[in-house]
């Protein structure tokens, strides 16, 4: 076989038969394999008008395919299945050839791989991308990782076939091993929290200003002609409008309020908790997740009081809702940031040399979180290569001190309505501890002083201080 392709894809399930048809879609020659060589053809019968494909049927025939140095994308399962293609495909490879996992992989299973297959020469890049079958197909936010020497390479590949915002497209290198698929991660992360963050509003919007559904999607929609424009405020404005065909009644209400989920939230905040870093939204909204999906446990506390519903006049209600509005802006800005702080703390942690700009840049277009607000985060990050927070920069900060009133103004409704704000209130919070003069963690050190022996630092002078409690300083 002639080896005249420009890249490979194994795996050709939703998302690498789309990655393949978007390579050929951009002139590439790509040869084509999967375990089961019946989607393969099907790929080839279905969609060979569209580009030059080189179907393979065994792993040496798809190798053989591939212009030298090799790159070949992986598409598969993560964990066991993406071990088992490359035990498989490694073997057969030489010196410089790359291998792109361009599956959902722990970014530590990444980390492993990368280093092994290093060892023999052969690149491992590590690429998140995001975007689903639709992305995959017209363009996806691509987070690679893995050395520079694979990005010259497989960059301008991978920027031809990525989302473009501006003209500029949404793909770089993110850093060595495994920070891109780190980087993924946390995307997935912050997609919980705004999930979640939108979907309180919308139950405040219900609850509190008794707004219809089809109501409440018209003000999504006013909402995404301003700061709060995305995808996900655009797609919520759809399912709020959606009527049931069967039953006549608003979708919303039809759906079980049961969020299911696939476990990037959850992974995001078992590494958060690793590193140390506060990401409290999105781990709010990661158990507010769990919670809806506990009926016995609801069940329980379902009979106990809450707070009176009290209706609102019609003036009273288009108050709330701005300030509604605030409250989600303002909450939003939280998420995010705690986003940024986490990829900052990986990034000391595991000496990624990450341009935190550049994550914003390629978060614009392709991915599910794509919105207008993280060009801002972008020229913050790229003004100020080591801001520690988008609350230093002088446009968050004064929009932020805009909203706090009537910020608290909906989080105290929430709690005197008994309506649940998990994300809202844990963004607060997480706001009025970092601007805090000073915080009882004070007295957590005494305590632990106390029960423990722990030692605590003094205000007044250097160094550690223990306290001989039976018979106090
Ligand atoms: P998938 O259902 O995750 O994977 C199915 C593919 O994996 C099939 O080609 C299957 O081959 C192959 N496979 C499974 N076990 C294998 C093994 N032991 N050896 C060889 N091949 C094996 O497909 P997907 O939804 O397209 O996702 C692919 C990857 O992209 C996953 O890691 C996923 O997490 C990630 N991802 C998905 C999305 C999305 O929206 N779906 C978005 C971004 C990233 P057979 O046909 O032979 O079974
Ligand atoms: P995107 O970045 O385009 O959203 P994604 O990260 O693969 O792509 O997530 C798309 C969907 O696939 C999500 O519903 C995700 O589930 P969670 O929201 O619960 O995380 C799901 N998904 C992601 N990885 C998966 C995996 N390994 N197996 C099955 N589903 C997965």
């Amino acid at each position: 076989m002639n080896a005249q392709a420009h890249i490979g894809v194994t795996g050709l399930a939703v998302m690498g038969r789309n990655l393949a048809r978007n390579f050929a879609r951009h002139g590439y020659t790509v040869a084509v394999h999967n375990r089961t060589a019946a989607r393969t053809r099907s790929l080839v019968e279905e969609f060979g008008d569209e580009g030059t494909f080189v179907p393979a049927k065994t792993a040496r025939e798809f190798v053989d395919a591939l212009q030298r140095p090799r790159r070949l994308m992986i598409m598969v399962q993560a964990g066991v299945a993406t071990d088992a293609v490359l035990d498989e495909f490694a073997l057969l490879l030489e010196p410089g050839d790359m291998i792109i996992d361009g599956g959902n992989a722990h970014f530590a299973d990444t980390r492993r791989r990368e280093a092994a297959l290093q060892e023999r020469g052969i690149h491992f890049v590590g690429a998140g991308i995001s975007g689903g079958e639709e992305g995959a197909l017209n363009g996806p936010s691509i987070m690679p990782g893995g050395s520079k020497e694979s990005y010259a390479v497989l960059g301008p590949m991978f920027e031809t076939i990525s989302a473009h915002v501006d003209g500029e497209p949404c793909s770089t290198h993110i850093g060595s091993d495994g920070a891109g698929h780190f980087v993924k991660m946390v995307h997935n992360g912050i997609e919980y929290a705004d999930m979640q963050l939108i979907a309180e509003a919308y139950d405040l919007l219900r609850q509190v200003a008794q707004y219809s559904p089809a109501e409440i999607a018209g003000i999504f929609r006013t909402w995404n002609k301003g700061r709060l424009n995305s995808y996900l405020i655009e797609i919520t404005a759809e399912v709020l409008s959606h009527t049931d065909a069967g039953t006549g009644r608003p979708f919303a209400d039809v759906i079980a309020d049961a969020a299911g989920e696939k476990g990037t939230g959850r992974l995001t905040v078992q590494t958060a908790l690793d590193l140390g870093s506060p990401v409290t939204a999105i781990a709010q909204a990661t158990f507010a997740r769990a919670a809806s999906s506990q009926p016995a446990l609801r069940a329980a506390y379902r009979p106990l009081p809450g707070g009176t519903p009290i209706p609102l006049t019609r003036s009273e209600a288009e108050r709330f809702t701005a300030q509604v509005e605030q409250a989600l802006y303002a909450s939003k800005v939280i998420a995010y940031d705690q986003g940024f702080k986490m990829i900052q703390d990986a990034a000391l942690a595991y000496r990624w040399d990450i341009d935190f700009g550049a994550v914003a840049g390629i978060w614009r277009g392709g991915c599910i979180i794509r919105a207008a607000f993280l060009d801002r985060i972008r020229t913050a990050h790229a003004a100020d290569p080591h801001l520690v927070s988008l609350l230093a920069e002088p446009a968050f900060a004064q929009e932020i001190t805009a909203a706090q009133v009537p910020w608290r103004e909906v989080v105290a409704t929430t709690a005197r309505r008994g309506v649940p704000t998990p994300a809202f209130t844990a963004a607060l919070s997480y706001y009025d501890t970092l601007r805090a003069e000073r915080l009882p963690a004070a007295l957590i050190q005494g305590q632990r002083d106390y029960f423990g022996a722990h030692t605590y630092q003094r205000t007044d002078k250097e160094g550690s201080f223990h306290t001989h409690w039976a018979r106090p300083d």
